[in-house]
């Protein structure tokens, strides 16, 4: 890998070095939003829409979170995702995602600004003959939804031996367009506060909304903080975090294909572009993981490098998104018996049509409107027969929560060594210049054992996905807090 690689998504270039200044001082408003990525601006600009004065508070900048560091496909084709639900929760599940999912694909274009739209075809595609069956699976699944597939050659350097294809699907410039929302937004009573993080909501008749130096009170409040905050709901109990990695490479001869497109298998290779930019991502794995390191982008680099005339890898970057235990994403009440606090989270790595989608939903449940699935995003739904993944799920984290403290972590670094703290471990990090820095290796959210991660130089968690710099600040929640620091 080149020395000029950038170790940021190319959308965060984006970012206006002047953003939102944060909360100063207690504020009153109809909605507080928590979060400023897809799912929290497009609620709060439809809920300004509808008339409701709103604020946004973001942890950091507006569309820096997983909204700005992903492969930019707003699409309803989404992998196998309609063979999946079909299984899970029959067909008329299957069509009301489809339907919600072109929804949210066209609200993406129509509130779009100065976002670099394009109109391209979406791929579900077989890169091995053993994925042929899958493909031609969700070919049928997807038509059964209610999507116009058709299968279709997809223009690659490569074999490919099987596809589904969706036409007229977008590409866009994630951040610009999360961005274009936000100047939508403000305005008439509606604000932003950026470098506001949330730590807690109390739930009444009025709400409020606790940062570190004031509180906003507001009738309803919806967490839109990609994983949800709060511990009300059992939501740690029901999703399951997955990081994946991106490069952007610079093509000596050629253009990227046209076609955003994704196969079914592993490797997955995820195909999408930005300009005359290649994106190849892939080679996911649940959050907290052991021993993940800088493989990661050199296997989607050499992948690049196989097909396409790469002068030089750009950009590489790295995120994660929930999945629900059901495979639906979860939109509405945050708990079953309140209409005071709303969600949405569960994105499974499509929260570019479903995080738009959910905005539509939520603003329709907080301003009385009927909604024709928001019964079916509820996160409350009971799925019995998804009870199996839901004790995996949860054996899984009952593992990392206790197991961890008992077993050594697998290979670490050469600039990072793990010791024993009380009763607990301590992690010590040493940067280029040899400075040491060390933190309680105790997850702040409750209290798994941290993993090193070192494609990213962070300490990430396996229960819930939380994750830390090396100086312990908090980098994904649902952790709020950040790590104690340690004495070397
Ligand atoms: C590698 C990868 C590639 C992807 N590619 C695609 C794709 O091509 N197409 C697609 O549709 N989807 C894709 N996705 C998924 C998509 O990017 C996400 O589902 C979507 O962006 C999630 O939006 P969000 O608003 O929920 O989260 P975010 O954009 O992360 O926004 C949540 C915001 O909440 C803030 N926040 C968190 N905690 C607090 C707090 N305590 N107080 C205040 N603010 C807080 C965060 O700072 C953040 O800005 C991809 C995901 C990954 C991991
Ligand atoms: S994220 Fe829940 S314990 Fe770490």
């Amino acid at each position: 890998m080149t020395t000029t690689t950038s170790a940021q998504s190319l959308w965060l270039k984006a970012l206006p070095a002047d953003g939102y200044p944060p909360l100063q001082a207690d504020e009153t408003f109809d909605v507080a939003v928590v979060g400023g990525g897809i799912a929290g601006m497009t609620t709060a600009l439809l809920l300004k829409q509808a008339g409701l004065r709103v604020a946004v508070l973001e942890a950091g900048r507006v569309g820096a979170g997983v909204s700005g560091n992903n492969t930019a496909k707003v699409t309803a084709l989404q992998s196998t995702v309609y063979s999946t639900i079909l299984q899970k929760h029959g067909e008329y599940a299957a069509r009301d995602y489809a339907a919600a999912s072109l929804a949210g694909v066209e609200k993406v274009a129509e509130l779009a600004v100065d976002c670099d739209l394009q109109r391209r075809p979406a791929y579900t595609y077989a890169l091995a003959p053993g994925e042929v069956e899958a493909v031609e699976n969700e070919a049928q699944a997807a038509a059964k939804a209610g999507l116009p597939v058709t299968s279709e050659p997809m223009d690659v350097p490569f074999p490919v031996h099987a596809t589904v294809k969706l036409a007229d699907q977008i590409l866009i410039h994630p951040t610009k367009y999360v961005l274009g929302l936000a100047a939508q937004f403000v305005g008439d009573g509606c604000q932003i506060f950026e470098h506001t993080r949330v730590g807690q909501v109390e739930e009444g008749r009025r709400c409020r909304v606790r940062t570190a130096g004031a509180t906003v009170e507001a009738d309803r409040v919806v967490v839109a903080t990609h994983y949800p905050i709060l511990d009300r709901g059992l939501y740690f109990a029901r999703l399951e975090p997955t990081r994946a990695y991106c490069v952007a490479a610079k093509l000596r001869s050629g253009s990227p294909p046209e076609a955003l497109a994704i196969n079914p298998g592993t490797p997955t290779r995820s195909l999408s572009a930005s300009g005359d930019l290649l994106i190849v991502a892939g080679e996911s794995h649940p959050t907290g993981q052991p021993g993940v390191g800088m493989r990661r982008y050199e296997e989607l680099e050499n992948f690049a490098r196989e097909y396409w005339d790469v002068d030089q890898i750009t950009h590489r970057w790295s995120a994660q998104d929930p999945s629900s235990y059901d495979k639906l994403p979860m939109i509405g009440r945050y708990n079953r018996f309140s209409d005071r606090v709303y969600v949405a989270t569960g994105f499974m790595k499509w929260g570019l049509a479903t995080g738009t989608f959910a905005g539509m939903i939520l603003a329709d449940v907080l301003t009385g409107k009927d909604n024709p699935w928001a019964e079916r995003f509820d996160p409350h739904r009971v799925t019995l027969n998804s009870v199996p993944e839901l004790a995996r799920l949860n054996a899984k984290v009952a593992v990392d929560l206790v197991g961890d403290h008992l077993t050594t972590p697998g290979e670490l670094p050469a600039d990072v060594r793990i010791e024993r703290d009380g009763l607990g471990k301590k992690g010590i990090y040493r940067d280029r210049d040899g400075k040491q820095h060390a933190v309680s290796l105790r997850c702040t959210h409750l209290g798994c054992l941290l993993r090193f991660n070192a494609a990213e130089t962070s300490w990430d968690c396996p229960c819930h996905g939380s994750r830390f710099d090396v100086d312990g600040n908090v980098l994904e929640g649902p952790a709020t807090k950040p790590l104690e620091l340690r004495d070397v």
